[in-house]
């Protein structure tokens, strides 16, 4: 285990040095005289030495955000939507990296049989998503680590047979994700990247998700398709019992110089009022990052895309974390 990577567990504080002596930080490795207590930092039976207390948080909060995500689990978001080519999977992607380069620990789940999300990263998982719904691998065996934070299950044609698998079940086909993913528990955020259909597979991420995002291209024929989600949400709330909520309304491909753009988003706010996030604006290094193999984040960081991307994790962060995330479960339940 690296020094800036305590594992999550109870944090102890040692008592103060005896003696002065020049050490190096744990966290940014400058030298330093250790002096007094808050330079010393015990996690669980890994101890750290930092110089300051910017170094001594920078230890301490990636156990502190284990600690939290062991006691309430990932947050879960599904990126849905029935139309196909709304910007799904760019802002699964994009999204899953955004919170990985974070300091979030991120599994990015693949459920559309057209695997995009593996082609997108240039990743190619032995096992795919396949492996743990029909024969019930261990989610954590089948990831992919992609970054030390973020991990990927893939998502290929076989997929397919999953789907006549689920289909064929008499009794609780819906929940299968749900119960094939209830170990993957050492993530911060689990976010699905979902196929362009009301299929079983996407049944099964509504049951898993929590909450749902959802990438509405500005243009007349998507705002029509928003209605549909709704129904789909109301859907599986009252046949699923399964409390899914609208995380945030994306608006992609937006150009400026198209009226349509601007009414688009001005109706989507009519409808779902601050829950519709900043605009992606169209942006040609978005549409050719994935032939990379690359996150819009390493193919172009000085993008309009990365920066708009950027932003949608700074809101998702902010609408999930710590007290949000409660706020929004008592919202739900009202
Ligand atoms: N903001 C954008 N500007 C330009 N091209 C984009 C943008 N967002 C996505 N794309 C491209 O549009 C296509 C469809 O996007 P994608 O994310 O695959 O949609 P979906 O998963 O909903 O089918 C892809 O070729 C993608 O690279
Ligand atoms: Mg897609």
């Amino acid at each position: 285990m690296s020094a800036d990577r305590p594992v999550s567990g109870s944090i102890h504080f040692m008592p103060a040095a005896a003696a002065t002596s020049e050490v190096r930080c744990d966290a940014c490795g400058t030298p330093f005289e250790l002096r007094y207590a808050f330079q010393q930092v015990a996690v669980r039976s890994e101890s750290y030495r930092v110089c300051s207390q910017a170094c001594r948080a920078s230890v301490l909060e990636p156990a502190r955000s284990a600690e939290r995500a062991s006691a309430r689990g990932p947050v879960r978001i599904a990126v849905l939507n029935q139309k196909g080519g709304t910007g799904k999977t760019t802002t699964a992607v994009n999204l899953a990296a955004g919170l990985a380069d974070a300091g979030r620990r991120v599994l990015l789940i693949d459920t559309d049989a057209q695997g995009h999300v593996a082609v997108s990263l240039g990743v190619r998982g032995e096992k795919t998503l396949y492996h743990v719904l029909v024969e019930e691998a261990e989610p954590a065996r089948v990831a992919v680590p992609l970054t030390e934070h973020l991990h990927v299950i893939t998502s290929s044609s076989t997929l397919a047979s999953a789907e006549i698998y689920l289909a064929r079940m008499n009794e609780g086909r819906d929940r299968i994700l749900r119960s094939r993913l209830a170990s993957a528990t050492q993530y911060d955020y689990v976010i699905l990247d979902c196929g362009p259909s009301l299929s079983v597979l996407n049944m099964n991420a509504l049951t898993y998700a929590d909450e749902l995002l959802v990438p509405v291209s500005c243009d007349f024929l998507s705002l029509v398709g928003v209605r549909q989600i709704l129904k789909t949400v109301k859907h599986v709330n009252e046949l699923l019992l399964h409390p899914v909520r609208v995380l945030g309304v994306l608006p992609t491909f937006y150009d400026q110089r198209n009226r349509i753009s601007d009414e688009s988003v001005k109706t989507l706010e009519s409808h779902f009022g601050d829950r519709v996030l900043p605009p992606i604006r169209v942006n040609t290094r978005l549409k050719e990052a994935p032939s990379h193999g690359q996150t819009i984040f390493q193919y172009a960081p000085d993008s309009r895309g990365a920066a708009d991307y950027r932003r949608v994790v700074r809101w998702v962060l902010e609408r999930t974390e710590n007290g949000a995330r409660q706020r929004h479960g008592e919202e739900a339940r009202a």
